[in-house]
């Protein structure tokens, strides 16, 4: 079929209505009135639940996404359950599905699982009418647009009657932050496309171009577009690791991280910007992205490099470990029947996602060491924690067995009678807390665990409750 410069985009389609799809398609189509966006998803759940009138059931939580969903929802912007016309009438289709670890089989553990890419490849293979251009939002390995073209073309070669149908497949990886996805894709710092189809690319970027400063679109080659992606996390991720390793030295020697964070910061060769020490990263990607580029490398047998990034993981892992670990310790060594405060369960503030989320292994260390866990968190329910943790929720923690856990809303009504208040979230209510009506209700000694660095110190300078924050030495 042959493609001209005439060729407009009328119709949208974005395959996975997650915490990608749904947000970046809602501001395509706030930025692109005259073009129609169905955002389609196998989860008949997740469609449903953004097609909710009431906006607080969306299946996304992000400040500034509920505006623009109540504007344009129905108008040019459908959540809808038709996969087969979603993919007919679209000229542009975005993949934005889930691309996790493989927990089974050959890479198990550290590949990525392209099952649902491959999918998504057979769907359009199969309804797409027309020319068609096929863009990779998920996050996948380098080579995988050559894996989608081959099987978009396959339809095509064994159909007898050849179908008049062309694909052109291009990478444009998505760098959005949860919490500030919104914002991100409004102005974000840059947008990659890779591909080697010209016509394709500047169809794309006439999209994109609506809204975001052209100087802002950088146009590389597939495979650098989509290393680029696996690189940019595994960079971020790093810089956490590295931070996180520093708070433990700090710790011994009575050095402060968040004023190591600020003086290293200050260097322009460094910048400002993810030095923030944390009971360790969490969130769907930085994990299963370091893992997928250590798969790479070894396969391309860099093995040196493969255990270069896998440090990062490992850091990551002892730094989460390491917070249960203290706690414990400080609490004479055991925690069990002890009732524990726990403020904050997502990976970060402002989202409801808890995918990898450090409290989720803190928790479970603490609750193996027969804690009564009381979670606090502003977004996240309890179905979501009951099914992160692995275990029921209790209704009544004060009658139960030791090793449970309850959702609580009123912090300070919690606190009665509990042993510590652990800190793993930075919501901003938590910055302003009234310590010294809470530490009077805990029992003595005790303790605040702020992984965080939010609590105001010298709020608690003259409360009996005993401080450790991370990277927090104690001047000796
Ligand atoms: P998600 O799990 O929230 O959403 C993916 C959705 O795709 C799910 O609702 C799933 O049901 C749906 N899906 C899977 N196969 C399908 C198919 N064949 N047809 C229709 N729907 C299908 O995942 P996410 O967080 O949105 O991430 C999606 C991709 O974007 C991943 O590759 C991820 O690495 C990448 N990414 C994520 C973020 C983030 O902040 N979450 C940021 C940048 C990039
Ligand atoms: C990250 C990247 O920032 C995005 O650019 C990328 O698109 C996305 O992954 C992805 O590919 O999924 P996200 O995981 O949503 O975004 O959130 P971040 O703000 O990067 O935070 C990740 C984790 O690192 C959180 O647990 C956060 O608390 C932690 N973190 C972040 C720190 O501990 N310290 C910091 O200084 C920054």
């Amino acid at each position: 079929m042959v493609v001209s410069n005439s060729f407009k985009v009328k119709n949208i389609c974005c395959i996975g209505a997650g915490y990608v799809g749904g947000p970046t398609m809602a501001v395509i189509a706030e930025n692109c009135p005259e073009i129609k966006v169905n955002v389609i998803d196998i989860s008949k759940d997740r469609i449903t639940r953004w097609n909710h009138d009431d906006l607080t059931k969306l299946p996304v939580y992000e400040p500034g996404l509920n505006e623009i969903i109540s504007k344009i929802r129905n108008k040019n912007l459908f959540f809808t359950f038709d996969i087969e016309n979603s993919i007919r009438e679209a000229d542009l289709i975005f993949i934005a599905v889930n691309t996790p670890t493989k927990n089974e089989g050959f890479g198990s553990g550290f590949a990525s699982d392209l099952t649902w890419v491959e999918l998504c490849a057979r769907q359009i293979a199969e309804f797409a009418e027309g020319h068609t251009i096929v863009v990779e939002k998920s996050t996948v390995p380098v080579k995988t647009a050559r894996v989608i073209q081959t099987l978009l073309d396959s339809k095509n070669q064994r159909n007898v009657i050849k179908q008049n149908k062309t694909f052109s497949v291009l990478s444009s990886p998505e760098f959005l932050a949860e919490g500030s996805a919104i914002n991100d894709l409004k102005n974000p710092d840059r947008i990659l496309i890779g591909g080697d189809d010209q016509l394709g690319i500047d169809i794309l970027k006439n999209i994109y171009k609506r809204w975001i400063p052209e100087d802002k679109i950088l146009v590389t080659n597939l495979w650098s577009s989509e290393l680029s992606k696996l690189v940019a996390n595994a960079f971020l991720a790093q810089r956490i690791s590295s931070i996180n390793s520093i708070s433990a030295l700090c710790e011994v020697t009575g050095a402060k991280i968040n004023e190591i964070s600020k003086s290293i910061g200050s260097d322009r060769r460094i910048g400002d910007k993810f030095l923030k020490p944390g009971p360790g990263f969490g969130g769907s990607c930085f994990q299963k992205d370091i893992l997928s580029l250590v798969y790479l490398c070894r396969y391309y047998g860099l093995n040196k490099v493969a255990d270069y990034w896998e440090q990062i993981i490992s850091l990551n892992n002892w730094q989460r470990s390491r917070v249960s670990k203290l706690i414990v310790e400080k609490l004479f060594n055991t925690v069990n029947l002890k009732k524990i405060v726990i403020l904050g369960f997502s990976y970060k503030s402002n989202t409801n996602d808890t995918r990898e989320s450090a409290a989720i292994y803190i928790c479970k260390d603490l609750m193996a060491n027969g804690a009564k866990l009381l979670i606090h968190d502003p977004k996240v329910n309890s179905a979501q924690i009951e099914k992160d943790l692995c275990k029921k929720e209790s209704s009544n923690v004060d009658l139960d067995n030791n090793g449970c856990w309850t959702l609580i809303k009123d912090i300070q009504l919690s606190a009665n009678k509990s042993d510590a208040i652990v800190i793993l979230t930075e919501w901003d209510i938590y910055k302003k807390l009234n310590w010294i009506s809470i530490a009077s209700l805990m029992r003595k000694p005790s303790w605040i665990f702020d992984t965080r660095s939010v609590v105001d110190l010298e709020a608690i300078k003259n409360i009996d409750i005993n401080y450790w924050g991370i990277g927090q030495g104690i001047d000796l």
